[in-house]
């Protein structure tokens, strides 16, 4: 039986990592097999292609060439991680996918909705996750959040946008939610995190049916 792809998305720092991992260890627990991946990034030529974006290197470029490396970056992603993990029945967790390019790209960097349909088409096919998490904290918090788990390292390419790029980042994802409220589940990652995570589980069981799924003859809960 085929996995499940569950993503996380959110502004900065507003918890993606941290709750991947406990939902991840959670569902180990039920004895399933789990693949916990980012992007950009999660396979090798994805991760050479993220320290590209990451230090600012492709910004002089513009949001579309941006765009096209992120669409890169997910193309060996989903063929060399994602893809292989859901045929043998793993479910992938995912921090950061599709809704990153539609938000980033799309709603900040006025990349052509086209453009972004058709890389989406191009990366992922018929593959849309089946379920996804927006943390949302207010931009400013995030920002805060960011800085201080950065220490003196200074700002990544997206982090140093202003306050108000990231508040509008913020709405962005909300629209996302109206457009997809199926598949994209708003949750508010101010409150603390064992109610966040508590949220999130409670909607992945309603939703998923974890406790259903096969599980794994060794290494449950590893
Ligand atoms: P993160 O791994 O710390 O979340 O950083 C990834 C950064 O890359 C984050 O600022 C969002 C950005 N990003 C895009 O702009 N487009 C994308 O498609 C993805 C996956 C990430």
């Amino acid at each position: 039986m085929r996995g499940r792809l569950i993503t996380f998305e959110g502004g900065e720092a507003t918890g993606k990592s941290t709750h991947s991992a406990l939902l991840s260890g959670r569902l180990k627990a039920l004895g399933i097999d789990v693949i916990l991946t980012r992007e950009p990034g999660g396979s090798t030529g994805a991760e050479a292609i993220r320290h590209v974006l990451m230090s600012g290197a492709a910004k002089p470029l513009g949001a579309e060439a941006e765009a096209l490396l992120f669409a890169a970056a997910r193309d060996d992603h989903v063929r060399s991680t994602i893809e292989p993990a859901l045929a043998r029945g793993a479910w992938v967790i995912c921090d950061r996918f599709i809704d990153s390019t539609r938000v980033y790209q799309g709603a900040l960097g006025h990349v052509d909705p086209k453009l972004i349909r058709a890389l989406e088409r191009v990366t992922i096919g018929d593959l849309k996750p089946d379920l996804t998490f927006i943390l949302d904290v207010p931009a400013e918090v995030g920002l805060a959040r960011a800085s201080k788990r950065r220490g003196e390292a200074a700002a990544d390419r997206f982090e140093a946008e202003s306050l108000a790029t990231h508040q509008e980042l913020r709405e962005a994802y909300r629209l996302l939610v109206v457009a997809e409220p199926g598949r994209c589940i708003m949750i508010d990652a101010t409150e603390p995190k064992t109610v966040v995570a508590d949220l999130i589980w409670k909607t992945v069981n309603e939703r998923l049916s974890p406790a259903t799924a096969p599980v794994l003859l060794t290494g449950a809960g590893t």
